[in-house]
């Protein structure tokens, strides 16, 4: 095998929590760090591949040679993905996207004086994932103008039946991979260097991983989704 598994290809990786503004001064977020996407996006990039990362607000530098597309609000990273993804043979989405923001952005600051409660109305955010999903081309289309397969993996992180909500993720979502872990696991989740992670595919048994760095194990999905790009591409 090449020592560049990815070279010619296009991979978009999404990283980081959002923000969804409240009011001037206040917003929603969540424990996201982006390690675990931006550990990806420099891999497929040691891996000879073309890389976009949309990261979310981070604390983390930009990686040298990568195309990094900072946004604030699912929304933002709605657009930014959904305007690059025609272009992605591989995409993986491990942003931390959140899943509500408030239906009115309050224009000036919420004040508490004369208030003991406050109540705030949420609206969904569109789920980039499963839009990314059902664009996706999933084989080679004879003929087609743009014959490039696309694979795509997702992220999932649960506190409680891992195994069973992530399998419902990886097939309503439309992904080629899904990778799985528990946020009450030791060793895995927010701000940590390494993930305990299940890699689910579709028709395969849920494969449990040990506890392992978030670069070895962003070379593991990396190296997995190359081969499920070279098998779409040879069917
Ligand atoms: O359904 P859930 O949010 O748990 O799915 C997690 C996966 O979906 C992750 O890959 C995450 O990046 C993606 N996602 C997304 N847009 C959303 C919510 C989740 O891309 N609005």
């Amino acid at each position: 095998p090449s020592t560049l598994p990815l070279k010619g290809l296009n991979v978009l990786v999404t990283a980081g929590p959002t923000q969804e503004s409240l009011d001037p001064v206040r917003y929603l977020t969540n424990h996201s760090t982006g390690k675990m996407g931006y550990a990806i996006a420099e891999k497929a990039r040691d891996m000879g591949a073309a890389v976009t990362l949309v990261s979310g607000p981070t604390a983390l530098e930009a990686p040298e040679g990568v195309d990094t597309v900072r946004v604030t609000s699912a929304q933002d990273m709605f657009d930014a993905v959904s305007a690059r993804f025609e272009n992605a043979d591989i995409t993986i989405m491990a942003a931390a996207v959140g899943d509500f923001r408030a239906e009115n952005i309050h224009p000036q600051k919420i004040k508490k004086q004369g208030r003991d409660t406050l109540e705030l109305k949420l609206v969904s955010n569109p789920d980039i994932l499963a839009w990314a999903g059902s664009h996706k081309r999933d084989g080679v289309i004879a003929g087609s103008d743009d014959p490039r397969p696309q694979v795509l993996c997702g992220f999932a992180m649960e506190t409680e039946h891992l195994v069973e909500h992530a399998e419902q993720k990886l097939s309503e979502k439309h992904c080629d991979m899904l990778v799985a872990n528990n946020l009450n696991d030791r060793g895995a989740g927010f701000a940590t260097d390494t993930n305990v992670v299940t890699v689910l595919t579709p028709g395969a048994a849920p494969e449990p991983l040990t506890l392992m760095g978030k670069a070895d194990l962003a070379s593991l999905i990396l190296g997995r989704l190359a081969v499920i790009h070279a098998n779409k591409l040879a069917e």
